[in-house]
């Protein structure tokens, strides 16, 4: 998808469809323009109750007079007062998707002109133009879309001049970042394993002169003393390794930020075995990998002047005779024992090691790991929010805000030192679950003692980083967030160029 410009007034744009916003509040700025140049015909409409308020509804009309677009689709945006940088997301995405639908391959958008609580211009089309990507998106890799389905939409304008193409350019990049993260997590595990993960990262830096990436093998990794990530790839033909992208975009001596993302291609739960029901589901259990990849291809996109790390862990998790299993102490990288209480806590065990190398080897200013790692997030967040999860006050901050503002929103969970006594064990410094209550912060405490000496965060995007049905999917989340933080901390929106 394509964005340009243009100072055209709406009613004189040549366009397959252009796209108006309507509040509950009534047909007001362009749609009462486009109501003059109609004779009157979007009041008639509005009165009988045949145009959308609710938010996102969306109709679509066809040959509207006065104007010169082919199309008018008008999305609803609700109540004036309750309309956020959310609310704006998704009347954005619903819009979109009504477009997807339609047969337009232009259209014209209008939405960035709604007033949105605490949001300027320039975040108006960043977000626009991230959210039309999204919603443009239908997964094809295996696969094909029917003849008669209709095409993807070609270019989108907007009313603005340069300014907003240099916006629309940085939402292109945020989008493809996004994109990359969907089309991993949707990918099926026989196809996405660890060697398509590394092999997709090895693309990528052959693409950008200042992205470099690194892959450790097994063999480094045992030598290295990766037991505790060793141990779950030991029961799968799909080897694990290790990826590092590294961004260059600083100065040479500048400690990076470095995100690590949980890369576990299948989680049948290993020895633990999952139920049989929605297991097929466990293929987006390297989400935060996605995440971690496609918030670098983002950054090398946006040409971000500083240097990030990007490291993935990536395993699959079977049962086989050669499996970790329950019972078993294992000794990790940073020389602490863990005792497997169950094997589908595999997450933690990936991470613990990919922490500790982190840590030791890219000395980074900020360490943030990404995770789909416990059921109980989704029960306790569901798939509004990603779960923040650190002992650094000014941190979470940081996440909670870059959430807030990228409307990719997190919400903090506690990691208090109460919570470390349900991972103690007898036979090992400590054992890999915490029972029952609160899953999704014992898992948290766990992965705290990897990352000791580093400022560090984790973040729990099991209920975020995918959409249940209609049609499901990969959300790319938390991408969105990340490259909102990551950027902030390079200076902010106004420093790129
Ligand atoms: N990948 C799962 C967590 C998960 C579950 C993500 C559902 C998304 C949707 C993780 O590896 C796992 O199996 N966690 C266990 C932990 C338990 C054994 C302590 C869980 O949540 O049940
Ligand atoms: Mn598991
Ligand atoms: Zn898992």
């Amino acid at each position: 998808m394509q964005f340009t410009t243009t100072d055209a007034a709406p009613t004189a744009v040549d366009t397959d469809c252009l796209i108006a916003g309507l509040s509950e509040d009534g047909l007001s700025g362009h749609l009462a323009e486009i109501d003059r140049a109609s004779d009157g015909l979007l009041s008639r409409l509005h009165e009988s109750g045949d145009l959308p308020a609710k938010a996102g509804q969306t109709v679509m009309l066809h040959a509207v007079p006065g104007i010169q677009a082919d199309r008018l689709l008008i999305v609803g945006l609700g109540k004036t007062e309750k309309f956020d940088g959310v609310a704006f997301d998704k009347a954005v995405k619903a819009a979109g998707k009504a477009l997807r639908q339609s047969r337009a391959k232009s259209a014209h958008c209008l939405l960035a002109d709604a007033d949105v609580a605490d949001r300027g211009n320039d975040w108006k089309l960043r977000q626009a133009g991230i959210a039309l990507v999204y919603a443009d998106y239908i997964y094809s890799a295996t696969k094909q879309p029917k003849d008669d389905a209709p095409p993807a939409t070609e270019t989108v304008s907007f009313p603005g001049g340069d300014g907003a193409a240099q916006q629309l350019s940085l939402a292109s990049a945020i989008a493809a970042g996004v994109r990359r993260a969907r089309d991993l997590a949707d990918l099926p595990p026989n196809i996405c394993t660890p060697a398509y993960l590394a092999e997709t990262a090895e693309k990528m830096a052959a693409e950008h002169a200042k992205l470099e990436v690194e892959i450790l093998e097994e063999d480094t990794m045992r030598s290295l003393g990766m037991n505790a990530l060793m141990a779950v790839a030991e029961g799968s033909a799909n080897r694990p390794r290790l990826i590092r992208l590294s961004w260059k975009g600083g100065a040479s001596g500048d400690a990076p930020l470095a995100m690590v993302g949980k890369g576990v291609t299948f989680d049948t739960g290993g020895i633990s075995i999952k139920p049989r029901d929605l297991m097929e589901q466990m293929k987006f259990d390297m989400g935060g990998a996605a995440a971690t990849i496609g918030a670098i291809e983002a950054v090398a996109r946006l040409g971000l002047p500083m240097n990030v790390e990007g490291v993935v862990a990536a395993v699959e998790n079977m049962p086989d005779g050669k499996a970790y299993r329950p019972g078993d102490v294992i000794t990790a990288m940073n020389g602490k024992t863990i005792e497997v209480h169950n094997t589908d806590a595999e997450g933690r065990m990936i991470l613990a090691d990919a922490l500790s190398w982190t840590g030791q080897k890219l000395k980074p200013q900020t360490t943030v790991d990404m995770a789909t790692l416990t059921g109980a997030c989704v029960v306790a967040l569901g798939h509004h929010a990603s779960a923040v999860m650190t002992q650094d006050d000014e941190l979470a901050e940081e996440l909670l805000t870059a959430g807030q503002r990228s409307a990719d929103r997190t919400w903090r969970l506690p990691l208090w030192d109460d919570y470390q006594e349900q991972i103690e064990s007898p036979f090992a410094d400590m054992k890999n679950i915490g029972g029952m209550p609160a899953g999704s912060i014992t898992a948290g405490c766990f992965l705290s003692r990897f990352a000791e000496g580093q400022r560090w965060a984790h973040i729990d995007c099991a209920g975020s980083a995918w959409q249940w049905g209609k049609p499901e999917s990969g959300t790319g989340r938390p991408v969105g967030m990340l490259v909102d933080w990551l950027v902030h901390r390079a200076g902010g929106w106004d420093a790129l160029d």
